[in-house]
């Protein structure tokens, strides 16, 4: 992986970078806001073969009963597996007849009749199986699509059948989930205590449906056991990528860019910029600070979005995913009437094309006040992205600690729930709900 900040037009200052290096230490002593979540710094060295020989295990025998697995969750017990199996995957599996791995599909992670419908109705004509994912185990969204997973599974198989083709994830002792896996005699697999959700895509929460759906989980790991190896502590500033990233960030927002904008010329990168979306904004996002993660993807977004990059209020910076090479070949061909004009591109490849779109824009939105940031990865594949997962965690857990808050708890997402619950009458809640009712 290759990061490049010049396109920012910033120099670290050695102020900056003695904080970066703190930051980073801070996270390996231990001493830091947060420190009860921190079991993720170490996490991608501390896989034991074991630990990835029963998540392969478990992976098999749901591959050999089902063709269709839905992963129940949502954030941090959601996104890591949607991201990578996203960037994993061929993007059209679905049309190709030869199927050898299960589908494995998502639900949980909205409260969407008309979606758990649909799926629910797919489901009916497909061997399913489920994996429900929730570290606290008392999640609204993904316990409601559980209740009617479970139910529509022992249905059609019998309660027996039905411990063999659902797996739980959750913490180790707590929780409802907890209870119901060891009542129902579930497989189950731990969150650890100490590595919040949305670090926790090399646990069990990501591993396990990426081993269902045929991603190499090992490559993955190995990929993130590297890049820990490349920002651990004592390692110099200017060869530690995460403590670079989290610099520039943070100096950016202090000149007064609000707003980051994660994009990629790969679509099958979407759903990193959705993970990277939770990781910064519910680590950041707090005490009236934080840089607020957005994102787009290219070049359609240019379509869209391009125009406020552009020319919109200049709080905006970008940092890009650039993939520098391809897994296929596909040329443009030369055509003899040349009506749409394109002859000029005949022979050259469409990655070569793609290519110059990002150069060009990058130098546009540079132009036009966007300062760009860069992370070239060689190519999409278990390692690169493994690591790009751990890049991320790493340079957040320094970001977070350069700019002050706690980057490891998320106390502002409880409000939507008081209030969903005082308006559905939870037991508990009976003056809340008149004095929300009242509000409507
Ligand atoms: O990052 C987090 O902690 C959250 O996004 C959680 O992952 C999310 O709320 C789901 O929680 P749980 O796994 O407890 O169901």
């Amino acid at each position: 992986m290759k990061l490049d900040y010049a396109k920012t037009g910033l120099e670290i200052s050695a102020e900056m970078k003695a904080k970066a290096l703190a930051a980073n230490a801070l996270l390996h002593s231990g001493e830091g806001k947060g420190n009860d979540f921190l079991g993720w710094v170490n996490l991608p060295s501390s896989i034991t073969d074991e630990e990835l020989s029963a998540i392969e295990a478990v992976a098999a025998k749901l591959r050999e009963k089902c063709d269709l697995v839905i992963c129940i969750g949502i954030g941090g017990s959601y996104l890591g597996a949607k991201a990578v199996l996203e960037a994993m995957t061929d993007p059209f599996r679905l049309l190709k007849k030869a199927q050898n791995d299960p589908t494995v599909v998502f639900a949980g992670q909205n409260i969407s009749e008309d979606y758990i419908y649909s799926l629910m109705e797919a489901a009916e004509e497909h061997s399913i199986g489920a994996i429900v994912i929730s570290k606290s185990g008392t999640t609204t969204e993904p316990a409601i699509a559980f209740r009617l997973i479970k139910a529509a599974i022992e249905a059609r198989y019998g309660k027996a059948e039905a411990a063999e083709r659902i797996v739980a994830v959750t913490d180790q002792a707590r929780g409802a989930l907890k209870t119901l896996a060891t009542n129902e005699g579930y497989p189950t697999f731990v969150i650890p205590d100490n590595v919040g959700g949305r670090f926790s895509v090399l646990t069990p929460v990501g591993l396990l449906p990426l081993a269902v759906a045929g991603v190499d989980v090992r490559a993955l790991v190995a990929g993130a056991v590297q890049m820990e190896e490349q920002t651990k502590e004592g390692i110099a500033f200017e060869e530690n990528p995460a403590a670079i990233y989290a610099a520039v960030r943070n100096l950016l927002y202090a000149d007064g860019k609000k707003i980051e904008i994660l994009g990629s010329y790969e679509p099958q990168l979407q759903y990193i910029n959705e993970w990277w979306k939770q990781l910064y904004g519910e680590s950041e996002g707090k005490e009236g600070l934080g840089i607020f993660p957005a994102s787009v993807t290219l070049t359609a977004d240019l379509h869209s979005m391009g125009q406020y990059i552009q020319e919109g209020e200049r709080t905006l910076f970008e940092t890009i995913i650039s993939v520098a090479a391809p897994k296929n070949k596909v040329v443009v061909e030369a055509d003899e009437e040349n009506l749409d004009g394109l002859n000029f591109m005949a022979g050259k490849r469409i990655s070569e094309i793609n290519r110059m779109a990002e150069l060009g824009v990058q130098l546009a939105h540079v132009d036009g006040g966007v300062p760009n940031i860069r992370i070239e990865i060689p190519q999409i594949d278990e390692a690169t992205i493994g690591g790009l997962l751990y890049f991320f965690e790493k340079a957040c857990g320094i970001s977070g600690y350069i700019l002050g808050v706690n980057p490891f708890d998320q106390p502002g997402v409880e409000a939507y729930k008081k209030n969903m619950f005082a308006l559905l009458d939870k037991p508990g809640y009976e003056e809340a709900s008149k004095a929300i009712k009242a509000r409507l």
